[in-house]
């Protein structure tokens, strides 16, 4: 079944949207406040240990009813039956989507052809532990019978950005493994890294659901060189594993069969770190915590497909998004977790989300009327609010800003911790509060400043407010809540991508820079170029002469 191909534009309820904007969009979210003591009762989500308060948004609860109509009159809720139940919803690509499954039970049912793909996802599970144990525990060994000390993910992109994010994320689970994150194919990145390592004790996790990958192909093949000055051709196999599809390609590398770890067609490599994608994460925090990772996604993904609309976080979260990006005119989305832990969460999901509706084609093949896909960024505070919290503070720009915060630190460190979670609530809250004229002028006041003095500095110093906010609470950094984190802001993707009315699970953008770089690759030795337009090959010929 494919997914409707409706322009939400058409729909009663975008139109309906569009007046209820022109009658609120005068009210202050302080204003919004004022005129519901229940405002926040309403405007709040709890669920397991999360709590979404979203009532600092420029929203009152009609707005929630029009876009939750948005939604039905777009079909969601088939939608996401479809999305789970392995219907072909990838539709340019001829695929299911299908990182649900990943996490689901080994009882589930997921058919994609009608063939059920749970047991085989297990197998691989089950794979993963086994490998996972022998190379914590030391019994897996390295070409000269010493236990692997270091480990080094090699993959770009999906095959990056999630293990190195869930590794970041879950350093405090983690054991006495080192783990390496080789992306890039800018050769001073793979050559920073191999001066760290011995190749008797390091294993290397080759990630490319394709094993086509340029930069992932010639990272494996550099370090394969590096390795072989050290060790035979036969050793190769004790120390290089694969996670792809492409078996054929991965075996032509010299990687034994025993060692590939497969995925599928149906995982989208910025949705995988669920499948064998996430061995890194699993070598790292060990294989019962990469399990509870699956399980807290696994928890999300019933949430998410069983609470009602108004009641269900990634689709409220979406549907907010919804309204910044087509009615306010907003252009990006902030990020910002109040834990170091965090800090790759906004690449991560910079992939994530702007691979998936970075798109402009509706699914009816026509261009789109109407903007897509927010710009998504972000960092961990405080650290953000000394870089570029200005700029939302007092900036010209609308920017909707997600507060994710833990109740409980890890290290049980409650001082360092309180003045941490004062710095976030204090945020939210003076982004929608500001600070009036009055308010200054009273500081100002206290501080005997002279009349003169005061009317200079007044309008720098007054802070119009009204700048949305979510705020994400979480009892505590787990595998599990981790796991669940991720899958709501995944769903999220995919309720933008539904009203949109475009396909999130191809990138064919990608594929154009990677066509390009490859035929100028091609006239990289030459003397001279002058095959392009005049600024590129003006370019090449600079770079070619002086190299
Ligand atoms: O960036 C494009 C892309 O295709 C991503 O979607 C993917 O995660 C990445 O390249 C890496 O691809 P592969 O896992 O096939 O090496």
């Amino acid at each position: 079944m494919a997914l409707n191909t409706i322009n939400p534009t058409t729909t009663s309820a975008w139109k309906n949207l569009e007046s209820h904007f022109a009658e609120i969009q005068d009210l202050s979210i302080k204003d919004l406040f004022q005129n519901d003591s229940e405002r926040v009762e309403k405007l709040h989500i709890k669920w397991n240990d999360f709590l979404l308060d979203y009532s600092k948004n420029k929203i009152d609860t009609k707005t929630v009813q029009l876009l939750i109509e948005l939604a039905d009159q777009i079909g969601l809720k088939k939608a996401i039956t479809d999305y789970f139940d392995g219907a072909i919803i990838n539709q340019t690509e001829n695929r299911a989507v299908l990182h649900t499954a990943l996490r689901a039970e080994e009882s589930a049912v997921v058919a994609v052809n009608g063939f059920n793909v749970i047991p085989e996802i297990y197998e691989v599970k089950r794979k993963m532990e086994q490998f996972t144990n022998e190379v914590i525990s030391g019994g897996r060994k390295g070409f000269t019978g010493k236990s692997f000390t270091d480990i080094v993910n090699i993959g770009i992109g999906g095959s990056d950005l999630g293990p190195a994010m869930a590794v970041e994320a879950l350093q405090f689970y983690k054991n006495h493994l080192t783990t390496h994150f080789v992306s890039n194919v800018d050769g001073d990145h793979v050559h920073e890294i191999i001066k760290k390592l011995n190749p008797e004790t390091t294993l290397f996790v080759i990630v490319s659901k394709t094993f086509t990958t340029q930069e992932t192909l010639s990272n494996s093949e550099t370090i394969k060189k590096w390795f072989l000055q050290s060790a035979k051709q036969a050793d190769v196999a004790k120390h290089f594993i694969a996670v792809s599809t492409n078996i054929e390609k991965v075996t032509k590398f010299g990687i034994n069969l025993e060692n590939i770890f497969p995925m599928w067609d149906w995982v989208g490599g910025r949705f995988s770190l669920w499948s064998a994608v996430g061995l890194t994460i699993s070598l790292a925090v060990g294989f019962e915590n990469f399990n509870n990772l699956l399980k807290g996604a696994n928890k999300m993904d019933k949430h998410f497909k069983e609470a009602p609309f108004d009641k269900n976080m990634p689709i409220i979260l979406a549907l907010l998004s919804v309204w910044y990006n087509n009615f306010l005119g907003a252009e990006s989305e902030a990020l910002i977790p109040y834990t170091q832990y965090l800090q790759k969460l906004a690449p991560y999901l910079q992939q994530g989300t702007m691979e998936s509706n970075g798109k402009s084609v509706g699914r009816d093949g026509k261009p789109v009327n109407y903007q897509t896909g927010t710009i998504i960024w972000g960092e961990p505070g405080t650290n953000a609010q000394h870089a570029f919290f200005q700029l939302i503070h007092q900036g010209t720009k609308l920017i909707p800003t997600d507060f994710i915060g833990y109740v409980s630190p890890l290290y049980g460190d409650q001082d360092h911790h309180d003045k941490l979670m004062s710095n976030f609530f204090a945020q939210t809250e003076a982004l929608m509060q500001g600070k009036s004229e009055e308010q200054v002028q009273a500081e100002f006041d206290m501080q005997g400043l002279s009349i003169e003095d005061s009317n200079f500095l007044l309008p720098f110093k007054v802070f119009s407010g009204n700048k949305p906010t979510n705020t994400i609470l979480i009892q505590k950094l787990t595998p599990e809540s981790l796991g669940a984190l991720i899958a709501m802001y995944e769903h999220k993707i995919f309720v933008q991508g539904v009203i949109w009315n475009i396909f999130s699970f191809d990138q064919w953008g990608v594929e154009l820079g990677k066509q390009l770089a490859n035929s100028i690759l091609e006239e990289i030795d030459t003397e001279i170029v002058n095959g392009h337009d005049s600024s590129t090959n003006f370019l090449l010929n600079y770079f070619l002469k002086n190299k």
